[in-house]
């Protein structure tokens, strides 16, 4: 059986964060995938015990960056994905990983609050610009982007530049001892290099996502 062809889509959202030999020649990926396929609605909380059984050598050197960087904070996951049975990856690691709060934004996204062992949850159904303009969130902030492009109707040169501005007012937006991880996004290198010329680098994992902080 070729797993690769049944993993979810968040399922590759966690690659970065855990060792991929242990991934792809152990359980943890299959686990996740048969979960997935036998659950109409799948509960992504059943699959923390997954998780939380994995012990600190099997967590790549991102994933334990991501964690001390996630322990205690909130995270806010910008562009999260419209329902649970696609993006449950970055909820899941973040409670996994000691968080406090878990908001995820998405301009698609049904609003909603809930708790879920110990992590509070919230649900957005915002632009993202709109969000960081009336955002107020106490303690560390971590944001997460992934997969995510400004590209609705703007020509190629516009999207570099309106990235550009993305990040510089996401950075006048967060307090200071914020973290950013910006997951793989188009093929376009000069988004990839709008972070850089704003943040500080702290980490980056093999598959392309990067955590950056702001001072
Ligand atoms: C490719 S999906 C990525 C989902 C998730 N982050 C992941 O990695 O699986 C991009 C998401 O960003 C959302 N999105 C894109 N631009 C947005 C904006 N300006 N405001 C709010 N949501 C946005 C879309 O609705 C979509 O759900």
């Amino acid at each position: 059986m070729n797993d690769s062809k049944e993993y979810p889509h968040s399922g590759y959202a966690i690659l970065p964060f855990i060792d991929r030999p242990l991934s792809f020649s152990g359980s943890f990926l299959s686990a996740i995938s048969n979960a997935y396929r036998n659950n109409q609605r799948l509960d992504m909380w059943s699959h923390e015990k997954h998780i939380q059984s994995l012990s600190e050598r099997n967590l790549t050197s991102f994933g334990r960056v991501f964690r001390a960087a996630v322990q205690g904070g909130v995270v806010i996951d910008l562009g999260c994905g419209i329902d649970d049975r696609t993006a449950w990856a970055i909820p899941l690691i973040s409670g996994c990983f000691g968080a406090k709060k878990y908001i995820g934004v998405d301009r698609h996204r049904q609003e909603k609050s809930e708790k879920r062992e110990g992590l509070e949850i919230e649900y957005k159904d915002m632009e993202i610009l709109h969000y960081l303009e009336q955002m107020s969130v106490n303690g560390k902030i971590v944001v997460v982007m992934s997969g995510l492009e400004f590209s609705d109707g703007v020509s190629a040169d516009d999207r570099v530049q309106i990235t550009q501005q993305f990040y510089n007012t996401l950075k006048e937006r967060l307090p200071r001892g914020s973290y950013i991880a910006v997951g793989p996004s188009g093929t376009s290198p000069e988004l990839l290099d709008a972070p850089k010329r704003v943040f500080n680098h702290v980490a980056s994992a093999k598959e392309g996502h990067t955590l950056f902080s702001t001072n």
